[in-house]
């Protein structure tokens, strides 16, 4: 019996001794007000501590707070070994078969980069194995933004194989955690889904290849204890900057702590890496607020203005884009009147869609043409310099689309390069959109994708925008270019592919606008947006859709770049009627477009629409450079959703309110607003007014302390009734 005891005493001494993390030092990544800490242990592990509110000082994470000695703290990056037994950020296996790493701490360099910005370098070696793994953060400072990404390099005698590195690691502990992620289809993406994490894993992934946020976005946020609420409670947030397959993993563990690992996806994803190469996983971009969400879209939004948006200080053009209006049901006449109704509407810039191209295939259909960048001189005899210049004589900026990934089957690129396309060898590859994809990892066609936007861009020094768009997945995934014991290298290669042929391509035009589309928003993501000025949210154009699909997008991407395009009604997806007086409120909450055939406005709503367009221009600076401030969420049962923008310097607002249901009499809208200066009056001034008035303010004065308390009150109850009022202030 003493013998059983005593060893019992010996269990439990060796168990806290062989997980005893005592801390050396400490270290943290700050911004202005949060900051995440990690401790070195006198073992040199790094362990994960803290991410939050900023903390200044750091003296109490050296005391062993632990209440569990069988569950040790973290690793900062935690590998499959070692004493974790979690999901792993890091699973690889030696050149000599052996399956665990344990990473110990080998350095920190702080790099000031700018005055906002710093880097910090962690690095890490294996206890054992010549493997070198560095985690890289940058602070941003005033935007409260921290990136992460790992890079891996070693000098093993044979090479490594590595079968998951992911970009960053989290660990919560919480009574509750909820999920807020964005969900999806083609014409319907970013749809807000909000979720109890309960013990498990919950994981959401794309393995399409391409495409890969059509279906569920790689953004999300983790709200503590109770549903994201916009102005209150606790949100961590997440955008993973990768266009490729991606893995959000949220695990729920006995102890109740949560882990958070996210990266690329390892799924069919092995990587082999030899001796003295590197790889280096996409960004992870993380924010943190205590005062609710709101908070993390406007730290999103200013982040990616300053830093992950072409142009992000410049001002957006209004867009008349030719997809709705003709499809590819075009001849030069069409055109050139699409181009004089847009100079008659004020619009600034014209985009030539799909269906220009195309010589022994002309791509009249979806099915022919794709991959033969030559104009269709059938269709437009003078060519696309001849439009150009006809729209710059107009006053009117001149774009045009490609999709220069892909390739159909009926094309002369396809007849001549069959090597090109994605297949493996022994099956047919698999047609969709009747399209096949090219294989960005062979340099050959990255080199033809660069070539084809010099052949498009060079065809008139007026071309001044681009819409780079992307229509199918990558499935029965295989390249003649990589050797057939890397043929899972095909992901990473292929997105890092693409990101070089980007990158080239914004060394060299860096003054061209571009759009991100992937059959809408099918590639909105950090990793490809920070090429482009704005992105394609949705193939879905019917406002009502719309206020749910940027209501989602507007969680992490600026009004800036979400092209908003007014459109026919009947809607040509939904079908759906819409006064359009609504399509215009809604149209007008992001970057304005027009997606129509512009003669089929007429009588009185020729001079509605003009004077809009002509209205945004005054409000732009507001709405593309503002604070963004949610007010009511579509998903509310009440059925309203309004949303306002406030100049940085308070002294201009845009409110927007939309009604979707029908409203009884005793039931108004009236919200307060959000993010003015209490002691400054505002002067209200009704838009887009149509027929009669939406509330009774227009013309009066009124302090940001009223405004934020009381509110004003809508006299819209009617389903698909809407307001806009411009606040400015009277000095
Ligand atoms: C999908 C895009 O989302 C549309 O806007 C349009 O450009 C079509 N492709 C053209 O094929």
């Amino acid at each position: 019996m003493r013998m059983k005891k005593l060893f019992l005493i010996f269990y439990l001494v060796s168990c806290t001794l062989a997980h005893a993390q005592v801390v050396k030092n400490n270290l943290s990544i700050n911004t202005e007000n949060t900051c995440m800490v990690f401790s070195v242990t006198t073992d040199d592990e790094v362990i994960y501590r803290y991410y939050g509110n900023k903390l200044r000082n750091l003296d109490a994470f050296s005391y062993e707070l632990r209440k569990n000695p069988h569950q040790p703290f973290p690793a900062l990056y935690p590998t499959f070994g070692g004493t974790t037994s979690i999901n792993p950020a890091l699973k690889l296996t030696h050149g000599d078969g052996i399956m665990a790493s344990e990473l110990k701490f080998s350095g920190i360099r702080t790099i000031p980069v700018s005055s906002d910005v710093v880097e910090t370098i962690i690095e890490l070696k294996d206890k054992l194995y010549d493997i070198n793994v560095s985690l890289h953060f940058k602070a941003y400072q005033k935007e409260d933004i921290i990136t992460q990404y790992v890079t891996i390099k070693h000098h093993e005698n044979k090479s490594i194989k590595i079968e998951n590195i992911a970009s960053g690691y989290l660990n919560l502990h919480a009574d509750h955690y909820y999920l807020s992620h964005f969900a999806g289809a083609w014409a319907n993406e970013m749809l807000l889904e909000e979720e109890l994490l309960t013990h498990g894993i919950k994981s959401i992934e794309s393995t399409k290849g391409v495409r890969t946020a059509q279906t569920e976005n790689s953004s999300f946020l983790i709200s503590i204890d109770k549903k994201a609420d916009e102005y209150s409670g606790e949100v961590y947030a997440g955008a993973l900057a990768w266009s490729g397959n991606y893995k959000l993993s949220f695990q729920v563990s006995e102890t109740g702590n949560l882990d958070i690992v996210v990266g690329m996806n390892p799924f069919a994803s092995s990587f082999i890496l030899e001796p003295g190469e590197e790889i280096k996983t996409p960004e992870i971009i993380w924010s943190y607020s205590s005062i609710g969400k709101n908070r993390i879209s406007q730290n999103f939004h200013n982040w990616s203005r300053r830093y992950a948006l072409a142009h992000g200080n410049d001002l957006r053009p209004i867009v008349l884009n030719s997809w709705e209006g003709v499809y590819m049901n075009f001849d030069e006449k069409d055109i050139l009147s699409l181009i004089d109704d847009a100079a008659n509407f004020g619009v600034e810039l014209f985009v030539l869609d799909d269906g220009w191209f195309g010589d022994k295939y002309p791509r009249d259909k979806a099915d022919s043409g794709l991959g033969d960048w030559v104009v269709n001189k059938k269709k437009l005899p003078h060519g696309i310099g001849y439009l150009a210049d006809y729209a710059v004589n107009k006053g009117v900026r001149f774009g045009i689309w490609i999709e220069p990934e892909m390739v159909n089957p009926r094309s002369v690129l396809a007849e001549k390069y069959p090597e090109w396309i994605v297949k493996t060898d022994k099956y047919t590859p698999y047609v969709e959109r009747n399209q096949w994809l090219l294989d960005l990892s062979n340099p050959d066609v990255q080199h033809f994708v660069e070539e084809t936007f010099d052949k498009v861009v060079s065809m008139s020094s007026n071309i001044s925008y681009i819409k780079w768009d992307a229509n199918r997945h990558a499935n029965n995934v295989g390249s003649s270019y990589l050797p057939s014991d890397k043929q899972s290298h095909f992901w990473y290669e292929y997105t890092k592919g693409l990101y070089k042929v980007y990158e080239k391509i914004r060394a060299k035009y860096p003054d061209l606008l571009i759009q991100l589309c992937s059959s809408g928003g099918g590639r909105l993501d950090y990793g490809a947006l920070k090429y482009h000025d704005e992105f394609w949210p949705s193939d879905n154009t019917n406002a009502v859709d719309r206020i749910y699909i940027q209501h989602g997008t507007s969680h992490f991407f600026p009004a800036i770049a979400t092209a908003s395009h007014i459109s026919s009604s009947p809607n040509h997806q939904t079908g759906m009627s819409l006064p359009l007086k609504f399509r215009v409120d809604v149209a007008m909450s992001g970057r304005l477009g027009m997606e129509l055939q512009p003669r089929d406005i007429t009588g009185k709503e020729v001079d509605f629409v003009k004077q809009s367009i002509d209205t945004y221009k005054n409000i732009r600076p507001i709405i593309q450079h503002g604070d963004l401030f949610r007010l009511s969420s579509p998903y509310d049962s009440k059925k309203w959703a309004s949303l306002m923008y406030v100049s940085p310097a308070k002294d201009r607002a845009v409110y927007f309110v939309y009604s979707l249901g029908y409203h009884v009499r005793n039931e108004f809208y009236c919200k307060s607003l959000k993010g003015l200066m209490p002691h400054k009056k505002y002067k209200v001034k009704e838009l887009n007014k149509l027929n009669k008035s939406s509330c009774f303010a227009d013309g009066k004065i009124f302090t940001g302390e009223y405004l934020m308390n009381v509110g004003i009150p809508f006299n819209i109850s009617k389903p698909y009734e809407s307001g806009v009022l411009l606040l400015e202030e009277v000095k």
